[in-house]
């Protein structure tokens, strides 16, 4: 069977990953988050001070890209790759909502974007891989055989992401989280490099009312007209 490569781009909370990580399990395929790519540098840019709500030192952030090492790591308990920052787990410090705050900012920067793409294209080199973003169908893979949009309305996607951080016993109230979801999208959708755009061969998965076997089954339908 042919080996492909499935980008995933769309908003943030639309379950991009999930879908992801079902789709690589099912196949056999390895599966990237670039959005932990992002966050990593961004709590690396936390822990030097050099971001903040309303400040970013961009300078800084860019002289010293060649100190942060990133790595996936498979864990076998988990079922899918943590994320290593210069040899340390920071799987749990990167999904907070204080990293969520500050990491489109760190992700307009056109160093970062450029180092990390650099890494997920070689990633990527041998395909049977699966991997979701904001620009994969558009610039990390062009040429991706497959290519989903996903989207869900804001109140959708806050309200299933104020109950993971709830689960994950985080302080934070629905307002915050949609706040932080609207403002990202913002962000996303307006940066000059690489904005999140739908490419013109994607195919959109709205999500608002599927549930996630629905739409697992509808990619999976997709995936098989393409391996086959
Ligand atoms: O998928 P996520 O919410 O974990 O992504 C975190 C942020 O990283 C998101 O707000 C935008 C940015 N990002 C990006 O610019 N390009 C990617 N390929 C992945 C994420």
């Amino acid at each position: 069977m042919k080996k492909i490569i499935i980008a995933i781009d769309g908003f943030s909370s639309t379950g991009k990953s999930t879908l992801a990580k079902q789709l690589a399990k099912e196949l056999g395929y390895v599966y990237v988050d670039t959005g932990a790519m992002y966050r990593a540098v961004t709590y690396f840019a936390m822990q030097n001070h050099w971001v903040f709500e309303e400040y970013l030192d961009k300078e800084q952030v860019v002289q010293n890209l060649n100190k942060v090492q990133l790595r996936f790591q498979f864990n076998d308990a988990l079922g899918f790759a943590e994320m290593y920052l210069n040899g340390e787990n920071v799987e749990k410090e990167i999904r907070t909502l204080e990293v969520s705050q500050k990491v489109s900012r760190i992700a307009e920067i056109s160093e970062v974007r450029a180092k990390l793409v650099q890494q997920q294209q070689e990633m990527g080199q041998d395909k049977g891989i699966v991997m979701d973003g904001r620009d994969i169908g558009t610039v990390v893979f062009p040429e991706a055989e497959l290519k989903i949009f996903m989207t869900a309305s804001a109140e959708t996607r806050a309200e299933r992401r104020y109950k993971e951080l709830l689960e994950k016993g985080q302080t934070v109230t629905y307002e915050e989280v949609l706040e932080n979801v609207e403002q990202r999208d913002y962000i996303d959708t307006h940066r000059e490099d690489s904005p999140l755009v739908q490419a013109e061969d994607a195919v959109v998965i709205d999500n608002s009312d599927l549930t996630r076997e629905e739409q697992f089954a509808k990619v999976m339908e997709l995936v098989k007209q393409k391996i086959s």
